[in-house]
């Protein structure tokens, strides 16, 4: 009888618990700074392959600018996986174009990710050498991994 009240006052507290936890989860900050960052470093990663392809166009791109941007690239390439924890798709109520089969497909997404760093790589090689041809079909590649992943794992808007 001692027990079983230790058990009904236990299940009680337990259902405090996770009704607390849920609350929480619903509003969880972390998940809300996640989706932030995410876009922001995407926004950042399309500013430098907007400088990257502007230069390109002119025939003659100014290294000392292509340079620094293929640098940031494949810095914010390789640091973009963190923001995508779970709980951070279209369940999270945030505004976010992410969709769910990021999670439940993350082996297909996080190779997607990982073609995109190995392509920003081989830019950053190309823009230190300064080839215009080389730097064209490096920044080519990188759009067509940008575009692979886009059109599998966003949302149109
Ligand atoms: C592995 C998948 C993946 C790759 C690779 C990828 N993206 Fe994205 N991108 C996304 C997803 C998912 C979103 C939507 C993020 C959100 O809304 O939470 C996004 C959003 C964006 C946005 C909008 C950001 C905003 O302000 O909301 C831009 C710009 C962008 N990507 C540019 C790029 C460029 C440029 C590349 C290639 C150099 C690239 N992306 C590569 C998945 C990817």
């Amino acid at each position: 009888m001692r027990l079983g009240l230790k058990r009904q006052v236990t299940l009680a507290t337990a259902i405090a618990v996770l009704g607390t936890t849920g609350l929480a989860i619903a509003a969880a900050p972390e998940i809300a700074a996640a989706i932030a960052a995410r876009k922001a470093n995407y926004k950042e990663i399309g500013g430098d392959m907007k400088t990257i392809s502007d230069e390109i166009k002119t025939g003659a791109p100014d290294l000392a600018s292509v340079r620094p941007a293929a640098r940031d690239l494949v810095n914010r390439a390789s640091g973009q996986l963190k923001y995508f924890p779970a709980g951070s798709g279209p369940e999270s109520g945030e505004k976010t174009r992410a969709k769910a089969a990021i999670w439940t497909d993350y082996t297909t997404f996080s190779t997607a990710q990982s073609d995109m760093l190995i392509a920003a790589k081989a830019l950053q090689i190309a823009t230190d050498g300064g080839d215009l041809a080389s730097m064209t079909a490096a920044r080519n590649t990188l759009g067509n991994a940008c575009k692979a992943c886009h059109d599998k794992f966003r949302e149109l808007e």
